[in-house]
């Protein structure tokens, strides 16, 4: 049994972060939330406020500085940690691959250093689906092979999977559950907290709603010439709070005991596989607005087709995303409406 205490959410002001610390306060955890603010605002704590009631505790720092890491453990009565801080951005790790590897893998390392000194021995993870690649067979289920990574981005969710298993190897005592997610989307109901791309979105929803908001003239679709039914690629979208929830009930399956071995890793999508294409026309269906874009090249790097096998995911931990894409797409465009108006 995992000692219980505060729940760390490391970039809990972040886009999933925040959303999990709105589940983690209203299933009555008290939570601190560390952000360095490399890519979110301060304002997220007001929106968390509003929905929660509650104010939670905020520490600004960079967790690669060990000694910061090691201060809040030992000020703190400290029981879990949902490790959400990383650098995200694909294209930006293949200019800067060395700030990647070094932000996401030393924020990982410190992080188990200090559970390895015994102030915490539970973590829940955020890793990809990025790490299948092109899987040879779909639905993709948790077993399939982890390919070579396309990205030093994608290469730092592989590596991290493997530190932290072989750290949970080495000491029993310490217990992680990696959560590889497909492609998470939408925003709270509130529109309180929401998705916050600093520049151009590089992502396919914010750049939908940014060009439906007239922020953006159009919104380029990276290849009609897939091998999938309308040519445009397939990607498994999961509702944002979908997510979240996913990770309350992950942290409860380490705090009681319940993991059939000290690391896991599950799949959290929905099973069901969108086309770019068919996301656009949920969007213009839900929102009444028809959207400017037009079919350009390829984006390199793109893998054709990939949605999750949630068997396991739903049989293990007892969740399934409840959320459909017309409500991924409603909220979305809600939450691009009130930052539009602000
Ligand atoms: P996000 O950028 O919105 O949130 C990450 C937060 O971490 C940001 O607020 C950032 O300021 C903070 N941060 C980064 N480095 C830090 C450091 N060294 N110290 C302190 N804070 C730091 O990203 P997100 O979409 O919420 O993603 C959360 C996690 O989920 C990331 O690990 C990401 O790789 C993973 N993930 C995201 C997606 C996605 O499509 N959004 C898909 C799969 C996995
Ligand atoms: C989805 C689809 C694009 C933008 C990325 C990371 C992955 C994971 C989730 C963290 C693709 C198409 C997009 C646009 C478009 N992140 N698209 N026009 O590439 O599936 O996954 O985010 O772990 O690691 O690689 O997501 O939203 O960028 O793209 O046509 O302007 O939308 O080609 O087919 P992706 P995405």
């Amino acid at each position: 049994m995992s000692n219980q205490g505060k729940v760390l959410v490391t970039g809990g002001t972040g886009y999933i972060g925040s959303h999990t610390a709105v589940e983690l306060i209203q299933s009555g955890y008290e939570v601190i939330l560390v952000d360095n603010l490399s890519n979110s605002e301060l304002s997220v704590l007001d929106g968390i406020e509003k929905i929660t009631g509650s104010k939670p505790q905020f520490e600004q720092f960079d967790l690669c500085e060990k000694d910061k890491v090691s201060k809040l453990f030992n000020e703190n009565e400290i029981g879990s940690i949902i490790h959400f801080a990383a650098s995200k951005a694909v294209g930006e790790s293949v200019e800067k691959p060395l700030l990647y590897y070094k932000n996401n893998l030393l924020s990982l390392m410190n992080l188990l250093e200090v559970m390895n000194e015994g102030k915490s021995d539970a973590m829940v993870f955020s890793s990809s689906c990025t790490v299948y690649g092109q899987p040879d067979k779909l639905p993709v289920t948790e077993d399939a092979p982890v390919v070579p990574a396309e990205s030093p981005y994608g290469n730092t969710k592989q590596v991290s999977e493997e530190i932290i298993r072989d750290a949970c190897k080495a000491n029993e005592k310490i217990n992680a559950i990696a959560l590889r997610y497909f492609n998470p989307v939408g925003a709270h109901e509130s529109a309180l907290i929401g998705e916050l791309p600093s520049g151009v979105p590089n992502n396919l929803v914010p750049f939908i709603t940014q060009t439906a908001a007239g922020v953006r003239p159009e919104l380029r679709v990276f290849g009609n010439d897939y091998n999938t039914p309308d040519g445009s690629c397939i990607r498994d979208f999961i509702h944002v709070v979908d997510l979240a929830k996913a990770h309350v009930i992950a942290l409860e399956r380490i705090l009681e005991s319940k993991q059939k071995s000290n690391f896991e890793f599950f799949n959290l999508g929905t099973g069901n596989g969108y086309s770019v294409l068919q996301l656009i026309d949920a969007f213009e269906k839900v929102t009444g607005k028809k959207l400017n874009y037009k079919i350009v090249d390829r984006r390199p790097g793109d893998i054709e087709q990939i949605w999750a096998d949630t068997t396991i995911a739903n049989q293990e931990l007892g969740w399934k995303a409840e959320l459909g894409i017309e409500e991924m797409m409603s909220s979305a465009w809600k939450w691009q409406e009130k930052i539009a108006g602000k």
